[in-house]
């Protein structure tokens, strides 16, 4: 058991402020440990890139926080995890690498549920992974994957309710408006901070998941299956980063933010 090591922060990254959602229930789970945030601000969206730019840009910060001498490493990115995690793990085996995937399975193995809407960035729902996992479930529910493009923009630009979001949300959930569904899948980490305008504009009970608590769970067994978890008492501190600088306020109100 490396004593020292245990007591190592752990690393949390996002294309920029939506991972902050994750960090969330990683703190909530894990208040004790130390936690350095990355966000690269400054080259999102992801979503709306090639998959050998959000690879690169993926591998350039996790390496930059493992230079840090993080002891773990949440990739709180569902676009970054479906393009890079596999690469990821190549690249440095010896560190735990959990990543986010939309929480497509409770959603649908839920006992009421017939049809479930996954809503992601356009990469993440072109991406293998993703599409195997929604082919897995199709027997259990229908499954209807909505590229939201856009929408991680406008939370990094702090737009998180009034006219534009609204009128962006309508159109988008309209065709939708009379068919039956039962839960709504935030398969983005950004899409957490605009849960209420989602709701709102959907306009009709829906239940709405994401896969931060799921996320957070995974992380502490891994650390508990390594022996990595903190001894230490007390309540453990948080560290944001961004490579664009001027996002760093914001970053820690959303930290904040009741949603
Ligand atoms: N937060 C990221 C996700 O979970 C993507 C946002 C972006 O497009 O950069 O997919």
């Amino acid at each position: 058991m490396d004593v020292e090591k245990r007591e190592q922060p752990i690393g949390v990254f996002d294309s920029g402020l939506g991972g902050i959602s994750v960090l969330r229930a990683c703190v909530e789970l894990l208040p004790r440990e130390d936690f350095l945030f990355f966000g690269d601000s400054a080259n999102a969206p992801y979503g709306e890139k090639t998959l050998e730019q959000v690879r690169s840009l993926t591998v350039q910060s996790i390496d930059g926080l493992l230079a840090q001498g993080v002891k773990a490493v949440v990739v709180a990115c569902n676009t970054a995890t479906s393009a890079a995690i596999g690469l990821l793990r190549e690249r440095h085996p010896a560190v735990p690498i959990i990543g986010i995937e939309p929480a497509v399975k409770p959603a649908a193995q839920a006992r009421d549920s017939s049809s479930v809407i996954v809503m992601a960035t356009p990469l993440t729902i072109h991406e293998d992974k993703y599409q195997k996992l929604a082919a897995a479930f199709r027997d259990q529910a229908n499954v209807i994957s909505l590229p939201c493009k856009g929408l991680a923009e406008m939370v990094e630009k702090g737009i998180l309710e009034g006219p534009e979001l609204d009128a962006y949300l309508q159109e988008l959930l309209l065709p939708f408006r009379y068919c039956s569904v039962e839960y709504i899948v935030l398969g983005c980490t950004h899409y957490p901070f605009v849960r209420r305008a989602i709701r709102k504009n959907f306009g009709r009970p829906v239940e709405i998941i994401d896969g931060s608590g799921g996320t957070a769970r995974q992380l502490k067994r891994q650390l508990a299956a390594r022996e990595l978890l903190t001894t230490r008492r007390g309540h453990g501190s948080v560290v944001f980063r961004n490579s664009d600088p001027d996002k760093l306020p914001m970053s820690r109100a959303l930290f904040q933010m009741e949603y």
